[in-house]
């Protein structure tokens, strides 16, 4: 028995529990019950953090600014034209544009639309497992860490070049990508490090995850750029004032 219609629903009235719609127009296709378990479960396995989880493209909100309606119509576009796409996105922009939400949007139609096997890691999460798996005490080999990373069909890394840029930092993450870019799998990134930083001095993207990587990226994503104020402070002001009142 597949794994569709193993999970599908006894009591499905289209289906009537095989999880095939057989009176589908065009042809037999897969019952939307067994869909939509297949995407509750994949949902379960791929690692949103709670934070994000009633994060979609649906209340993203686009209205007030440029960059954020540019940057949720290009997120809309590539879910509905996925899987025939051949780049990633790299979100890019300062603290609290929305980057995180609309990566986590992506892969949830994707997980529960479609049916695609999606992962969530933060840059720094991964890169503190794999170090942890060199420990010998540790109860996880290094490729049970990675298999899932280098071979999910579609991969969110969000905030890339966090984490300090060591040698074995880079070597580490340039080798992850690099396997997925030769694989042709997508990957989905966020990161506050820009091209271009507003202030002289300021590390840029290529300072943070070295010139290999920087390089590939171009390849592998579209640019996203979103500049626009932190909405986790305007939430704070509004729930401010909400108390003076
Ligand atoms: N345009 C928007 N519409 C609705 N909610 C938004 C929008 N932009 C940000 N948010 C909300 O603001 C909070 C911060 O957004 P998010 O974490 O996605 O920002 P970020 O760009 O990833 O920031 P950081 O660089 O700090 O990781 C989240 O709760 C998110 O849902
Ligand atoms: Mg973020
Ligand atoms: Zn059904």
């Amino acid at each position: 028995m597949s794994e569709l219609t193993s999970i599908k629903s006894e009591s499905c009235s289209i289906c009537q529990g095989t999880g095939w719609d057989v009176a589908a127009a065009g042809g037999a296709r897969r019952c939307h019950c067994a869909l939509d378990s297949r995407g509750v479960r994949l949902l379960e396995k791929a690692g949103v953090p709670k934070r994000y989880e009633s994060c979609d493209l649906n209340n993203y909100d686009g209205r007030h600014c440029e960059s954020q309606g540019k940057a949720k119509m290009v997120a809309t576009k590539f879910v509905e034209d996925f899987p025939v796409i051949d780049v990633g996105l790299l979100f890019l922009g300062p603290c609290g544009v929305g980057k995180t939400h609309l990566a986590v949007g992506i892969i949830k139609v994707l997980m529960l639309e479609k049916g695609i096997p999606c992962l969530f890691y933060d840059f720094r999460e991964l890169i503190r497992e794999i170090q942890n798996s060199y420990n010998p005490t540790a109860q996880t080999s290094e490729m049970k860490i990675l298999t899932p990373v280098l071979e999910s069909p579609v991969l969110v890394l969000d905030e890339l070049g966090a984490a300090k840029p060591t040698h074995w930092v880079t070597d580490t993450i340039t080798y992850v990508i690099n396997r997925r870019y030769n694989d042709k799998r997508i990957t989905i990134f966020t990161s506050n490090f820009l091209d271009n930083p507003a202030e002289r001095g300021d590390e840029t993207l290529t300072d943070r995850v070295g010139i290999r990587l920087r390089s590939r990226l171009y390849e592998m994503c579209h640019d996203v750029i979103i500049s626009a104020d932190d909405f986790r402070k305007k939430v704070r002001w509004k729930s401010a004032k909400f108390a003076l009142e």
